[in-house]
């Protein structure tokens, strides 16, 4: 056995009864030796590597999730969601480490700030099909508070702090009063950071807010929506910026129109629209986050 047949006997010993899963199988094991070839990769180097999936395995746990970083900081996670986002829909972007499953129900226009700190916000958001069709959807929400901690960082916040999932009505119009989002650094306690650090690379995220819109027929959007003129916009660790995702935070100033909505005033107002693909429109599965 040589390293190149080595390859071979490998590829030989998987039959995972699928097609599609030999197919991915197959070519991670012929990246994977091809990487270890073309880099003459050495027994140190492989146990470096080795080492660093053990501590991210030992800072992983149900609120935290190294690996979820690791595909982000390494631009995984974004080309799975380009690759994966029609082209006439609103493009994905990383769901994120902070995402938990089972937020709250909160009826449409709900208020997520109450009595927190943080530059209140309406957050306006339309949802069309493709074709211009409003939507009703459910939608999973979540940010982080206006000290830049999502709610599992930070003891000081109730659980699901600025999380909620909603459904719109028929209209596709999603209504949320909530403070605005904070730019936010990646966690700096794991082997995600060190090799950020080592690289020389910023671990900063611009501010953003997170959605996941599913709608029966539709592909299911998760994305989030990055405030204009953000000083990270062109830095973001995780490489989740896309121009249709940047909105600005408009100042209202209007009392009449911050009694019209239920705002202090002045208040900040995000609104923007997003496309869904429809699920006849790719052959893609919808996403199942
Ligand atoms: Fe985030």
């Amino acid at each position: 056995m040589d390293p190149h047949s080595l390859t071979d006997s490998v590829l030989a010993s998987f039959d995972l009864g699928d097609t599609r899963r030999n197919q991915v199988i197959s070519a991670l094991i012929r990246h994977l030796h091809d990487f270890a070839r073309e880099v003459s990769l050495s027994h140190a180097e492989w146990r470096a590597g080795l080492q660093f999936l053990t501590d991210a395995a030992a800072i992983t746990d149900a609120t935290r999730n190294e690996f979820s970083l690791i595909s982000d900081v390494l631009g995984l996670s974004s080309l799975v969601d380009l690759m994966g986002s029609a082209p006439d829909a609103t493009p994905g972007s990383v769901l994120g480490p902070f995402h938990v499953h089972g937020a709250p129900h909160c009826p449409n226009g709900a208020d997520l700030q109450g009595a927190q700190p943080g530059q209140a916000t309406l957050l306006q958001v339309e949802l069309l099909s493709t074709t211009g069709t409003p939507i009703a959807a459910e939608v999973d929400f979540w940010q982080n508070a206006a000290n830049g901690l999502y709610a599992q960082q930070d003891p000081e916040q109730p659980p699901h702090n600025l999380r909620c999932r909603v459904l719109t009505g028929p209209d596709g119009q999603l209504r949320l009063r909530t403070v605005l989002p904070q730019p936010y650094g990646i966690p700096g306690d794991g082997p995600v950071s060190q090799l950020m650090r080592l690289a020389g690379r910023s671990c900063m995220r611009p501010a953003h807010f997170h959605l996941i819109v599913a709608a029966p027929g539709h592909r299911t959007l998760v994305t989030e929506l990055f405030l204009q003129g953000d000083r990270y916009l062109d830095t973001d660790a995780v490489f989740g910026v896309r121009p249709a995702l940047i909105v600005p935070a408009v100042e209202v100033s209007d009392p009449a129109e911050a009694a019209r909505q239920g705002m202090p005033c002045p208040f900040l107002r995000v609104a923007c629209t997003l496309h869904l693909a429809t699920t006849s429109s790719t052959s893609e599965p919808a996403p199942a986050p």
